[in-house]
């Protein structure tokens, strides 16, 4: 109808009273009108009105269509998840009526064009996402599955806490850079390097950026980075996959207490900055309604006091043996014993057989490095860190200890011979933080397209 007002193109979740003006219904004045463009996220149809609630990833709104609208056949047979264009008027709700904002949009025009209509029967979103469904099936179908509120909430919680990290990084003067992830030299072991040919000569996914960070220092400062890192990991867990979101930093001239004071500001400025959005928070109180902010400090515990721990909680190694100093604790010990502490803990200290060759040795116990796990209840550790081994001899040995040829790390090699420095640095595993903080069973809820042993599509 050309007589009518032009209508304003507006996303769902704009509140702007000069562009939303939201009328009673028997109100003479005339609001705005507006367009909306978005997928049908539910729709319920009684005999002379249709409701659709509006989706287009901004927000939800309740769209209503009555008289001839409510008759047309693409009315009718309006289906979820088909894509539509609506015009009309916003009205406040009638007392006792609930709909997102409080507010309906009074439809005078809609248009669903060719090839945006979704299929209803067999093929219907709701036969391909059914909660009950075969994980795997619903893994096959995560391009749908992610159309849904769970899934979606914690992606919008991944966005927001991944641009609070790079905030934080700015306020604490960490820069940021962007370390290549085609690699040829490991940093966390063998075993899980994904290997691959590079023109003829042998390569690998990188599993941690942190040495190229470690060369970032001398002439950057601190540094950051939020890159992907990929580990052949050859077992199904919960927390473990073939290529995740590693946020690492590494840190100048610090002690080994300045690291941990550093990154539990790091993860607290970060939850304090994602949780101080009012739409942020209530998707993580709706995924994890016990959410509370851990207090500081976090729990501090050595590695061998751990030991003690465990063994005074009968909570045996993986060859059901009490646990014995130098024994790597294994996942589920390591859950059990988090889950009852129920507290974020720096677990440090760890023996030098068990961590990576690069880790700077404790100067009053050579037994062990100055090394942290950083634990969170639900999840287990979500963060690896440690002071670097700085002395040119120490890492020289280091390598012939581990069998790794140094030929190929001489850039490494090289910060111990051209001005060398107390420094140290940790990587945090994004979608392991965001199943603690979004209590999701696993990580593979926490990325947007899950690969691990298994599965890399789609
Ligand atoms: O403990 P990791 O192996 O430490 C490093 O890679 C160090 N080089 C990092 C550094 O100091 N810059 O891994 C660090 C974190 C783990 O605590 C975990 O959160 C995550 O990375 N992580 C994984 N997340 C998902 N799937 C996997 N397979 C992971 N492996 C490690």
């Amino acid at each position: 109808d050309t007589s009518l007002p032009k209508a304003v193109k507006i996303k769902l979740d704009e509140k702007d009273p000069a562009v939303v003006k939201l009328r009673k219904p028997d109100n003479e004045e005339h609001g705005t009108r507006v367009r909306v463009f978005g997928r049908v996220h539910r729709e319920r149809k009684q005999k002379d009105v249709i409701f659709v609630t509006l989706r287009d990833g901004y927000g939800f709104m309740q769209c209503i269509l009555t008289g001839q609208l409510a008759k047309s056949y693409n009315a009718i047979t309006l289906t979820r998840e088909t894509s539509m264009e609506i015009v009309g008027e916003m009205y406040a709700l009638p007392p006792g009526a609930h709909a997102p904002d409080n507010r309906e949009l009074h439809a005078d025009y809609f248009n669903v064009p060719r090839g945006w209509k979704a299929p209803g029967g067999e093929d219907a979103i709701t036969n391909m996402v059914q909660a009950k469904g075969d994980p795997q099936t619903l893994l096959d179908r995560r391009h749908l599955t992610l159309r849904g509120e769970v899934a979606s909430a914690v992606m919008f919680v991944r966005d927001a806490v991944e641009f609070a990290f790079h905030q934080v990084y700015r306020e604490t003067r960490c820069r940021k850079v962007s370390p290549p992830a085609l690699v040829q030299t490991q940093v966390e072991g063998g075993a899980t390097l994904f290997k691959f040919d590079y023109y003829g000569e042998q390569a690998y996914l990188t599993q941690s950026s942190q040495l190229y960070l470690e060369t970032c220092l001398p002439s950057m400062g601190d540094v950051y980075c939020i890159e992907k890192s990929f580990r052949a990991e050859k077992s199904l867990t919960r927390r473990h996959l073939s290529e995740y979101t590693h946020v690492e930093a590494e840190l100048d001239f610090i002690t080994f207490d300045d690291l941990l004071t550093h990154l539990e500001q790091v993860m607290c400025r970060v939850l304090e900055i994602t949780m101080a959005d009012p739409i942020i928070a209530k998707y993580i109180k709706d995924l994890n309604p016990e959410f509370q902010m851990p207090s500081r400090p976090f729990k501090r515990m050595k590695y061998a006091e751990a030991i003690d721990w465990l063994r005074e909680h009968d909570i045996p190694n993986e060859e059901g043996q009490p646990h014995t100093f130098g024994d790597d604790i294994a996942e589920a010990a390591e859950r059990r014993m988090t889950d009852i502490i129920n507290r974020p803990i720096f677990l440090t200290h760890f023996p030098v057989e068990i961590k990576a060759f690069y880790m700077q040795k404790d100067k009053e116990d050579p037994r062990v490095t100055e090394s942290v796990d950083c634990l969170m209840p639900g999840v287990g550790e979500i963060v690896g860190g440690s002071m670097r081994m700085d002395d040119y001899d120490e890492l020289m040995a280091a390598y012939q200890r581990e069998g790794i040829d140094p030929a190929p790390y001489y850039w490494y090699t090289d910060q111990r011979k051209y001005g060398s420095s107390p420094h140290g640095g940790y990587g945090l595993g994004l979608e392991r933080f965001l199943a603690w903080l979004c209590k999701q069973h696993t990580v593979r809820d926490c990325c947007l397209y899950p690969r691990y042993m298994g599965r890399c599509t789609p």
